[in-house]
């Protein structure tokens, strides 16, 4: 697992976004992208979408594959992972709508929803860069604590932490919804890279269990430990009970000249 301190949340965008970026060059244009909602990767959609601006990344032909959505919101409703998606992600980084995927949490069809979310992301080529936040309790996608490691695209009940978390985002906790439908671990774990950011000493805990604690499905980001090609790139608040912090920045800041980041 490659870990990235950065000064700040900014930072942090900046570097994720060299990374995403890096990996779609080196795939070429067709780049399938796995997506994730919250406001951990708003600062790197931010600094893809300016690369974007610029020419220096085209994404026009690649496809997106959102980690989850609620369970019985209307996709038109704004707080739908659906919404957030277009707005956060489509617009921003000009992808094509028809190429951009989130599961789909109507109740007409759920029972089959995961394993057909499952077969177009195979369809697809399978993701080649997944974008991932962490929950304050260490869930990754909406896998809650005691998620099967091996999980696929499924239906999940929310824990009462993540309702209350997410409740900013309604008018109240009642409104958010009780059921998800999520990217299993299994899922995300055949992304062939995972990048993972997250900012701020609200999640200094999740951080330190996933990098330097036991694999675990109590911490299912710990399994990130398992994946060859995992990049964790954190603010210092966020990496502020991380024992050994000081040997991942001197890792980062002696990489040899071909494993650097272009961070703009
Ligand atoms: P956040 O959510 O980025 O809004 O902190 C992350 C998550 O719950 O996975």
């Amino acid at each position: 697992m490659e870990i990235i301190i950065c000064q700040n949340e900014d930072h942090v965008g900046a570097v994720g976004a060299a990374k995403v970026a890096q990996i779609a060059r080196r795939v070429g244009p067709g780049v399938v992208i796995g997506v994730a909602t919250g406001g951990s990767p708003l600062s790197l959609y931010a600094h893809l979408a300016s690369r974007v601006e610029a020419g220096t990344l085209d994404l026009s032909e690649a496809s997106a594959f959102a980690l989850d959505e609620y369970v019985g919101l209307p996709i038109e409703h704004p707080e739908s992972y659906y919404s957030v998606i277009d707005r956060t992600v489509t617009k921003p980084l000009h992808l094509d709508p028809a190429r951009v995927h989130v599961p789909n949490g109507s109740l007409e069809g759920l029972e089959t929803a995961g394993q057909r979310y499952d077969a177009a992301i195979v369809a697809a080529g399978g993701v080649d860069v997944q974008i991932l936040g962490i929950g304050a309790n260490g869930h990754i996608g909406f896998n809650e604590p005691t998620s099967s490691l091996h999980s696929r695209t499924r239906v999940k009940t929310l824990t009462p932490q993540t309702r209350a978390d997410n409740t900013r985002f309604f008018d109240s906790e009642d409104d958010v919804p009780r059921h998800c439908i999520t990217q299993g671990i299994g899922t995300i774990m055949e992304a062939r890279a995972l990048v993972l950011v997250a900012n701020g000493a609200h999640k200094a805990d999740a951080i330190a269990a996933m990098v330097e604690g036991p694999v675990t499905s109590w911490c299912p980001a710990s399994v990130l430990q398992m994946h060859p090609r995992a990049t964790v790139i954190i603010d210092e608040a966020a990496a502020g009970r991380l024992q050994l912090a000081d040997y991942y920045k001197q890792t980062y800041e002696n990489l040899p000249e071909w494993q650097r980041l272009d961070v703009r």
